[in-house]
């Protein structure tokens, strides 16, 4: 492998704290596996907005779009909750998204067993669920205009548009598709499209891309509003959900609190592939900023940790590599490796973030 470039980006809360034990992962694979990564650090978030007064400053977006993979923490806090729209941290992760173009984000739901008890489901619903939620990153209602609140009248109107453009649909429709060919095969496609123009147009392409180039994948469409039921009732009758910005955003929630904790939840945004061949990507935990438990050494490290195994995975060709960071975690938590957020009702002891990220090391170099 040639060199391959990170940039890290901790941003704001638990966001640093969680980083630093991806840190030593990435040591450990430089040490150990012969691994090497050009690693660089910067701010996003609230952490770039109290050093430039901006959530993203420019030369920031510029270094991420020339290295191979950005590798992000959290973003965001009470802190920041009054600024204006434009400045909020989390302006500054949808500019990289969107200037980026990561158009697929890839959030799977994964059930690991030693975790199967602390699903709000009875244990045989979730035990073994694997999903992959593919949410479409970089349009739809988040970036749709007109948007904005205008004076009507005597009164204030909130206006928000959902837009989808058939080839934003047909791309993140083929990230689908490749992937299930790769998982279970399965692909079910969510929206709206009993009340949504886009929502018709979204089941029309998606089931055009199949026709043509994927019939050997089996294709469903589902209401959202059903899907988040089903996801609910009988989730392992997925394999890979497609679905646009916002119900993607929503789905992927609660899809997440079905394996039992946010802190465990990895994710891969990309976008086309560049030069190199390798996809634009940014990588990140699911779960947010957690300012409650920020700086106390509480916050479970696995979540970024996957993501960096996401990383592994599909910017660097290295699934070996990743299976084997995913199977150190495995075993870490069979042997009852707990943070405080994988605390059952039987109460114990929780391991500190750095503990943690130690154990999961020590896994990895007996897997050698
Ligand atoms: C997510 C988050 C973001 C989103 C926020 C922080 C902007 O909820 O990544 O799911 O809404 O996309
Ligand atoms: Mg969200």
């Amino acid at each position: 492998m040639s060199n391959a470039s990170l940039l890290i980006l901790p941003g704001d809360g638990i966001g640093p704290e969680v980083m630093t034990e991806v840190r030593k992962i990435i040591d450990w694979y430089g040490a150990k596996r012969d691994l090497q990564f050009d690693v660089s650090e910067d701010l996003v978030g609230g952490a770039a907005y109290d050093k430039h007064g901006t959530p993203l400053h420019d030369d920031t977006m510029a270094k991420a779009q020339e290295v191979d993979a950005v590798l992000l923490g959290a973003v965001g806090g009470p802190k920041y909750d009054n600024l204006d729209f434009s400045v909020k941290p989390e302006r500054g992760l949808l500019r990289l998204r969107k200037e980026m173009d990561l158009f697929a984000n890839l959030r799977p739901a994964q059930c690991f067993d030693a975790l199967a008890d602390f699903s709000s489901l009875k244990k045989d619903i979730v035990a073994g669920l694997d999903i992959m939620i593919v949410r479409e990153l970089t349009s739809g209602i988040y970036f749709g205009e007109p948007r904005g609140i205008f004076e009507e009248g005597n009164e204030r109107v909130g206006i928000n548009t959902q837009r989808y453009t058939e080839s934003e649909i047909d791309r993140v429709a083929r990230s689908a598709f490749e992937l299930a060919r790769r998982r279970g095969n399965k692909v079910c496609s969510m929206e709206k499209a009993n009340v949504m123009e886009s929502g018709i147009l979204w089941r029309e392409v998606v089931q055009k891309v199949h026709d043509e180039d994927y019939p050997d994948v089996e294709l469903s469409h589902m209401y959202a509003d059903a899907g988040a039921m089903q996801l609910c009732r009988y989730p392992k009758q997925f394999d890979v959900i497609v679905t646009d910005n916002l119900f993607g955003d929503i789905l992927s929630d609660a899809a997440a609190m079905l394996t039992g904790s946010l802190g465990m939840l990895p994710s891969a945004s990309l976008g086309a592939p560049m030069a190199n061949g390798r996809p634009k990507a940014l990588y990140e935990p699911v779960h947010g900023s957690a300012p409650d438990i920020a700086g106390q050494g509480k916050a479970n490290p696995i979540a970024c940790i996957l993501s960096f195994a996401m990383a592994l995975r599909y910017s660097f060709d290295q699934g070996d590599e990743a299976a084997r960071l995913e199977a150190a975690i495995e075993t870490v938590l069979a042997d009852g490796a707990r943070t405080a957020d994988l605390m059952g009702p039987e109460g114990g002891t929780p391991m500190s973030t750095t503990d943690m990220g130690d154990a999961i090391i020590a896994a990895l170099d007996a897997s050698l």
